[in-house]
């Protein structure tokens, strides 16, 4: 018998499932036999996930508003009792600017989604996931969350937020929780294109190769994961292989 967690019959939530890594990522724990609750605001985008992908349950929503997002984790735990997996992918970028050339404006944008929506359904998942065996959660960040870089300012601030909410949870949520931060690096999405337009995304790991390392990390995350900052560009290798025993993993 395998001692990874079973992917089959679990609860997943994906936030920023329309498009790009997070509809990667519901599309292939749907196919690993989980029942997904994908989110975004974009209502089409995710009509036609759910239609493509059995398992997979469209929910219109805007992080930001945290009724919407308190609505929606009442429906999984009347629905489930609990939720298993929580993938916290959906964001923003904002201006590639300066600190000085970034306006108040534009940063409260970007927190509002990258860390306040974050926080909406982290927080509002903490029912669900403290009824489950063995939640475990993964918080898209970034290499600027970890490290900050000039012209990232704001997006850079957000990812930050995202690694602090991240150890804060994983500290809150026992011992049966593991809740870890991966930085999928660059990744040819709709995101990249804007932060790099003259790029080919040709010459980048697409949104499926970054899933997959999202679907290992569901699979093999331990206690002892638990607060861990995880690479996709490490993960890869061990992802492609989808080891059916446990493995080491390399942190970052
Ligand atoms: N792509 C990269 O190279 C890269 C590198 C490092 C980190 N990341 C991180 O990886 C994650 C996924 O990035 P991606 O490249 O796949 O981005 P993407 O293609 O731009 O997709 C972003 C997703 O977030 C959703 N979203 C944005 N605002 C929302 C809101 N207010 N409410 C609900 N959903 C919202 C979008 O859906 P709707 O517009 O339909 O709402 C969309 O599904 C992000 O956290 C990003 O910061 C990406």
């Amino acid at each position: 018998m395998s001692d990874l967690f079973e992917i089959q019959g679990s609860v997943a939530l994906v936030t920023g499932a329309s498009r790009g890594i997070g509809r990667a990522c519901a599309r292939q724990l749907a196919q690993a036999g989980a029942i997904v609750y994908a989110c975004a605001r974009s209502e089409e985008a995710l009509e036609e996930l759910a239609s493509e992908c059995e398992g997979v349950r469209a929910c219109v929503l805007d992080l930001r508003d945290e009724v919407m997002v308190e609505a929606l984790a009442s429906e999984i735990m009347e629905a489930h009792g609990r939720l298993d997996v929580l993938v916290n992918n959906a964001g923003v970028l904002g201006p590639r600017a300066t600190l000085d050339q970034t306006g108040a404006e534009a940063l409260r944008e970007v927190l509002e989604v990258n860390v306040v929506g974050a926080f909406n359904v982290l927080s509002a998942s903490y029912p669900a996931l403290r009824a489950a065996n063995a939640p475990r959660v993964i918080n898209l960040s970034s290499s600027v969350g970890r490290k900050g870089r000039a012209q990232w300012g704001a997006y850079s601030i957000s990812k930050f937020g995202m690694e602090g909410l991240s150890e804060i949870a994983a500290d809150e949520l026992g011992e049966d929780a593991v809740v870890v931060t991966l930085n999928p690096g660059g990744t040819a999405t709709d995101m990249r294109a804007e932060a790099y337009p003259d790029e080919d995304p040709d010459t980048l790991p697409s949104a499926d190769d970054v899933a997959q390392t999202i679907v290992l990390l569901t699979r093999q995350l331990r206690a002892e994961h638990n607060g861990g900052r995880f690479s996709s560009r490490a993960l890869f290798d061990l992802a492609k292989a989808s080891p059916q025993k446990a493995v080491e993993l390399p942190t970052d």
